[in-house]
Parts: C-alpha cells; sequence; structure tokens
C-alpha cells in the first residue's frame, strides 16, 4: 500500500486548547456536510469533489495522446494561461520534474522544454520569450475557462501569429490545443472556426480547483510526469476524506485549526517549505486560499515564504514581529535526489562536523529547528508530510488542500467557489483601454483623476 500524505497540528496546542477543538468539531461537521451534500453556496462548483474518479476517461485518453504527439513533433511546449489555468500544471512540472527542467540537456530531459504566458501583460516578458523558441518547433496549449481573459488572450493572438508565420495557417492549427468551455467563450469559437483540438474545463470546476482536469494534465503529461498515478493519489485522498470522522479526517482539522486561529486574530498563514521545487506549488496554494477565502472583509491572507532562501528575508519577521501570523510547513519525506556533505582534510571551514551527513537529514533538522523557534517566538505552526517527491503524492496534497479549502470557506461564512472581486480591476482596465461597452466607468475614471490633480 501507498504511503499516505500526513497533518499535525500539534505545534499549535501553546495556542489551541482541546476543549476549542471540541468546540469547533460541531461546527466543521456541519461545513463538511455542507460541502459534500452541496447545499452551499457556489456548489454548482463542486464537480472536482468526485472529478478523480469520475473524470472523463475518453478525454483522458485523447489528453495522453495529445502530449505524445506535443514530445515527438515540439522542442517547446508554450502554456498559455492565468491563475488556475497554469498554476496547478506550473506546481506539478516543478515539484516532478528536474529543477532545472528547461536547461538541463534534452537528452537528460527527454521532454519539451515548457513556459508560461498569458500570467502577465508584459511586453518585454513575451518579447524575450519569443527570443527562446528562435526558430525551434513549438507548439501551444492556451488555457482559460471563459475564454476571454485578456492577459492570456493577448499571449495567445501573438503566439498563434508566429505558429500562422513558421508553419503556415493549416500546419499551425495541428500545434494549437485549446483548454476552455464546452460551448462558450470567444477561445472556443475560434478553436472550432480554426479546428484547433479542444480540452473542457468542466462547467461544475473553477480554475482554481481545475488541476486535475485537462486544464493541468496536458502540459503535466508533455513533461513526462504520470498523470495517471497523479489522478490516483487524488482519489485516495478522496476516499479517505469523505468519512466524516473529525478524529481522522486531517481535512477538517486543517479547516477546523486554522478557523480557531483566524478568529483569535491569527488572519495570515504561510506556507513554508523546504524544497524549490515546491515553490509553485506555494503559489497555487495562494491563489486556492485567497481567491476561495478573501471575501466579505474577511479572510485568512495567504502568504508563503521557501525555507531556508527566506530565513534570511523574512526570517526576523516571522520570529519576532507583529503578532499574527501562523504557519503550515509542507515536507517531502523522501527527495527523489540527495547528495551528502563532503569531508575536508583541513577542516579549513569547520563544516566537518557535518560531513557525512546528507543534505536532506540537515535541511529536515533546519526545519525541526525553525519550527521549535517559530513555536517559541509566538507563531502557532501545523505541518504537511508528502511522502515522496512524486505524482502519487502530489495528487494527494492537491486533493487534501483543495477539499480543506471547500470547508474552510464554509466555516468562515463564505463561498469558497467564487471569485467575484477579480472583476473590479478588469472593469476599470477595460474602460481605460477603451473597450466598448465601458464608457460609463471610463467617464467615472476620468473625473476621479481630474479630481486628483
Ligand atoms: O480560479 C479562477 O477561477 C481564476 O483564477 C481563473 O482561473 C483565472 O482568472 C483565469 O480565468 P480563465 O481560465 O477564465 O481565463
Amino acid at each position: 500500500m501507498k504511503r499516505q500524505l500526513e497533518f499535525s497540528f500539534s505545534d499549535t496546542g501553546a495556542f489551541v486548547a482541546p476543549r476549542e477543538c471540541e468546540e469547533i468539531r460541531v461546527l466543521t461537521e456541519a461545513a463538511f456536510d455542507t460541502l459534500t451534500k452541496r447545499t452551499g453556496a457556489g456548489s454548482d462548483y463542486t464537480g472536482w469533489i468526485d472529478w478523480p474518479v469520475d473524470y472523463d476517461k475518453e478525454e483522458f485518453e485523447r489528453i495522453l495522446a495529445a502530449a505524445e504527439r506535443i514530445k515527438s513533433d515540439s522542442e517547446v511546449l508554450v502554456v498559455i494561461g492565468i491563475g488556475g489555468s497554469y498554476l496547478g500544471a506550473r506546481a506539478a512540472i516543478e515539484f516532478l520534474r528536474h529543477g532545472f527542467y528547461n536547461n538541463v540537456p534534452a537528452a537528460i530531459r527527454k521532454t519539451p522544454e515548457i513556459y508560461y504566458a498569458g500570467n502577465n501583460i508584459s511586453g518585454r516578458y513575451l518579447a524575450e520569450l519569443l527570443d527562446v523558441i528562435g526558430e525551434r518547433d513549438f507548439s501551444v496549449n492556451v488555457i482559460s475557462k471563459s475564454g476571454t481573459t485578456t492577459e492570456p488572450a493577448i499571449a495567445f493572438r501573438v503566439l498563434r501569429d508566429r505558429l500562422e508565420e513558421k508553419y503556415g495557417k493549416a500546419a499551425a492549427a495541428k500545434r494549437i490545443y485549446a483548454t476552455t468551455d464546452a460551448n462558450k467563450g470567444a477561445l472556443k469559437t475560434v478553436a472550432d472556426t480554426e479546428g484547433y483540438e479542444t480540452f473542457t474545463v468542466p462547467d461544475d470546476v473553477g480554475g482554481r480547483y481545475s488541476v486535475l482536469t485537462a486544464v493541468g494534465l496536458l502540459p503535466i503529461a508533455v513533461s513526462g510526469a504520470d498523470v495517471r498515478a497523479l489522478v490516483e493519489g487524488a482519489a485516495n485522498m478522496r476516499e479517505t476524506l469523505l468519512k466524516k470522522d473529525f478524529d481522522k479526517n486531517i481535512a477538517m482539522q486543517y479547516a477546523a485549526v486554522r478557523n480557531i486561529l483566524y478568529r483569535k486574530g491569527y488572519n495570515t498563514e504561510i506556507m513554508v517549505n523546504y524544497e524549490p521545487g515546491l515553490h509553485y506549488f506555494n503559489e497555487w496554494w495562494k491563489q486556492l486560499y485567497g481567491e476561495s477565502e478573501g471575501k466579505d472583509q474577511k479572510g485568512i491572507f495567504p502568504a508563503a515564504v521557501d525555507f531556508s532562501t527566506d530565513l534570511h528575508s523574512m526570517g526576523q519577521f516571522i520570529q519576532d514581529g507583529y503578532r499574527n501570523l501562523f504557519e503550515t510547513v509542507v515536507l517531502v519525506d523522501e527527495s527523489t535526489r540527495n547528495m551528502t556533505v563532503p569531508t575536508a582534510a583541513d577542516d579549513s571551514d569547520n563544516l566537518n562536523y557535518l560531513a557525512g551527513r546528507t543534505m536532506d537529514a540537515v535541511n529536515k533538522c533546519a526545519a525541526e529547528a525553525v519550527v521549535a523557534a517559530h513555536v517559541d517566538g509566538g507563531v502557532p505552526n501545523m505541518k504537511v508530510c508528502m511522502p515522496a517527491q512524486d505524482e502519487y503524492s502530489l495528487g494527494q496534497a492537491f486533493y487534501f488542500f483543495e477539499f480543506a479549502c471547500g470547508i474552510s470557506g464554509y466555516l468562515n461564512g463564505v463561498n469558497p467557489f467564487n471569485q467575484e472581486g477579480v472583476e473590479d480591476y478588469k472593469r476599470n482596465m477595460f474602460a481605460l483601454l477603451g473597450k466598448p461597452g465601458y464608457e460609463e466607468r471610463r467617464a467615472e475614471l476620468e473625473k476621479r483623476c481630474d479630481r486628483k490633480k
């Protein structure tokens, strides 16, 4: 049997009394029911709960076939998308594949280089990405559920032009893979007209919960990672978490403890990792929790650090600054690579006390030391331990955090599945850019500027 992802909140003991856990248990059970019986706000977007077992099997095979095609005809894949339409794939690829994926020789990587576009509006970024692609063969996976998001739409226009210049319209179309809504949106219309291969973002799955759909699976499969094992890990975690038993259900416990802390003034949660390959997992988590919970002037602010790197920049604040922080540390038990600290004959750097120890052991020791120091400094700590740096463990972790997020949002009385606040900047941006239909808003903004002058 595969090892299970573990969760512990024992390092919150000085901050959370057992009585408080007992008190929140009933509320957490109610939130669990709201999520799993699909009776809460946003329940139309809970398709991700059963997706790891109910996924579209025919589409899954098409994803694998498309990935093989991209691997055989492209040196580079560009993944175009923003927010939930790229963070999950990037998190998975950076965690599962080589730490210097795009830089190692192709003979080691064995799969196309993968770059991301459409997650910013920087002309410099896009121009430099075109330099990186150069004259090499490339394909594009454009991902947008709505099919109308400005950032990926601009990047797609630029990259599609480049593909059409290079290969001609018909051959370029065979290198464009569109992941979008099954029926609507500008991207769906273009894909149908131009004959791109399309994959579906299910109606009932929002962007930030979509990593295990085609949104994440196609790029992840192109990177050479085993997407079947990823989905299996999620399915395994689903089975565990669908049992409503607070004493054993780690998602209920995580949701409960973070809400107890929040109600006592700990309103910032820092996700901590000790592996550079988890940097984008943190980014994925930040979006998941930030967009799900930050509503109605409420919510735990999700922050993230990479340790031990950030111990030398953020460590002071976490240890001793304003006390509203708690940490959730994600550890990986078995890394795929390791090194031993070498012995030096003269020990001039005084490091021989570490000689012969693995860097992994030193890293774990650092993690333990930091938890103890931060707890002493007034920072409650929780711990999530992924058994291995592999697809199965990552699938478990994705599902664990998604499920806990649903419970946690309901515990705090918000709809964890909408993101209306994201629209506000778009309205202003469209108005200032002169998009038809936004004239009234533009006039309001111009008046505001005049007042400031
Ligand atoms: O989680 C979400 O729904 C959002 O972050 C979206 O993923 C993001 O805004 C991109 O939207 P779209 O896929 O429609 O381009």
